[in-house]
C-alpha cells in the first residue's frame, strides 16, 4: 500500500522546480490538507523542505532512507505496486518465498532496512545491519530446465556491479562466482534460491536474494569478516553517505531486465560477465560447496570461463576442471 507521503516525496524528487500544493493536490488526488500534512511529516523525518508563497514547494535535502517514495521516484509509474518495502524483517528471501506461495506475481520485489537473520551462500548468516545496507529479494517464475538456474546468480551479479557504477560512480569487479567486490574487498553477496514443484520437477519460483554494503565502515561487521568485507562508501573514499534509494531502484530495473530476457540474452550477459571477473589468472584455492568445512582446499590457477560461466582452474596437480558451483578463496603468494 502506497502512502501519500510516498506520494508526495516521490513526486518532489522528480520535479526540478517548485510545485504548487494545488497542482500536487490535483495530480495526486488527495486534499490541499492532505499535501500539507505529508510535507510536514516528511520535514520531520529530515526532508528539507523549502515553501515559497505562491510558488509552492521545492525538495532541497533528503536523508539516506531506503523508503517505498524515494524509490519509486527512479521507477516508471506503477513498477512500485509489486515492490515491498520493509523496515526490518527476518530474512527477505523467506519473506519473498511466502509471498510467492501465496502468488505474489513475477517480478515481486522485497527490500529491508535490516534482517534479524540474514542468510548467506553454504549456510552462513549476512550480517544486515539497519540505515547502511540495502537487502533485497526478486522473484523470478521462469520456464526453464532447474539446471540452467544458477547462470540467473551471474547475471545478477552484473545487474549489482552495472547499477553500483551507474549510480554511484565506482567500478565493481566480480569474484567468481557472485561476489562484488571494490578493491578486492567484498561488497555485496548474492544467494539464489529456487523452489521445484515436486510432482514434475519444473521450477515453481526463483528468489535472487542481494545484500549490498553501502553505507557501513569496517566496525559495523564482526572482527573475523573486517578484512574481507566492507562498503561502497567506505572504498570509494565518499565524505557523505550514499543514497540507498536510487541504488535499490537501479537494481530492481537491471533485474527487470533480465527477467524479461532469460534465457535469450546469455551471450550479452557472458560478454559482460567476463569484462567484470577479476578471478581470472589469479592463484585460488578450491573447496566444493557441499563439503566446505572439513574438506582440504585444493590449489590451482584459474585459466578462464566457460560458456556456461563455469571457471575454468588448472590444479598444482596438473589435472583441469570446469568448477560450477564451490568456494574459491584467492591465494595472495
Ligand atoms: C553470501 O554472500 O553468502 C550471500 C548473501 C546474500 C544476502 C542477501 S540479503 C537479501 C537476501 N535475504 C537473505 O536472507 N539473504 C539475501
Amino acid at each position: 500500500m502506497i502512502s501519500t507521503k510516498d506520494h508526495v516525496i516521490s513526486r518532489l524528487i522528480r520535479s526540478e522546480d517548485f510545485i504548487s500544493g494545488e497542482a500536487l493536490s490535483y495530480e495526486l488526488h488527495i486534499s490541499r490538507a492532505a499535501v500539507n500534512t505529508a510535507v510536514k511529516t516528511l520535514r520531520a523525518d529530515g526532508y528539507n523542505i523549502e515553501s515559497v508563497t505562491n510558488k509552492g514547494y521545492r525538495l532541497k535535502g533528503r536523508p539516506d532512507q531506503l523508503t517505498l517514495g524515494q524509490i519509486m521516484a527512479d521507477l516508471p509509474n506503477g513498477r512500485c505496486d509489486t515492490v515491498h518495502v520493509l523496515s526490518k524483517v527476518d530474512s527477505t528471501n523467506k519473506y519473498l518465498k511466502e509471498l510467492a506461495f501465496d502468488g505474489a506475481p513475477s517480478g515481486t520485489v522485497v527490500i529491508s532496512d535490516c534482517q534479524t537473520a540474514g542468510r548467506g551462500r553454504l549456510g552462513r548468516s549476512f550480517i544486515s545491519p539497519s540505515g547502511t545496507g540495502i537487502y533485497l529479494s526478486y522473484l523470478m517464475r521462469p520456464t526453464i530446465r532447474p539446471e540452467l538456474i544458477s547462470t540467473v546468480t551471474c547475471w545478477s551479479a552484473v545487474a549489482v556491479a552495472d547499477s553500483i557504477s551507474s549510480v554511484c560512480g565506482v567500478n565493481p569487479s566480480i569474484k567468481w562466482v557472485n561476489d562484488i567486490l571494490i578493491n578486492n574487498m567484498k561488497i555485496c553477496g548474492i544467494l539464489t534460491e529456487m523452489s521445484i514443484e515436486p510432482e514434475i520437477g519444473s521450477i515453481s519460483n526463483v528468489i535472487i536474494g542481494i545484500g549490498i554494503n553501502v553505507n557501513e565502515i569496517p566496525s559495523d561487521f564482526p572482527e573475523e569478516i573486517r578484512s574481507i568485507a566492507s562498503s561502497i562508501r567506505y572504498e570509494g573514499r565518499f565524505n557523505d553517505p550514499i543514497l540507498r534509494s536510487p541504488i535499490a531502484a537501479k537494481l530492481i530495473q537491471e533485474l527487470d531486465k533480465i527477467n524479461s530476457s532469460f534465457p535469450e540474452a546469455h551471450d550479452i550477459y557472458l560478454d559482460r560477465y567476463k569484462s567484470l571477473c577479476s578471478t581470472v589468472g589469479l592463484d585460488v584455492s578450491v573447496v566444493s560447496a557441499h563439503n566446505h568445512t572439513s574438506e582440504v582446499p585444493r590449489t590451482g590457477k584459474v585459466l578462464g570461463l566457460g560458456d556456461d560461466f563455469s571457471l575454468r582452474v588448472l590444479f598444482d596437480d596438473g589435472h583441469e576442471e570446469s568448477l560450477h558451483s564451490g568456494e574459491v578463496s584467492i591465494r595472495r603468494l
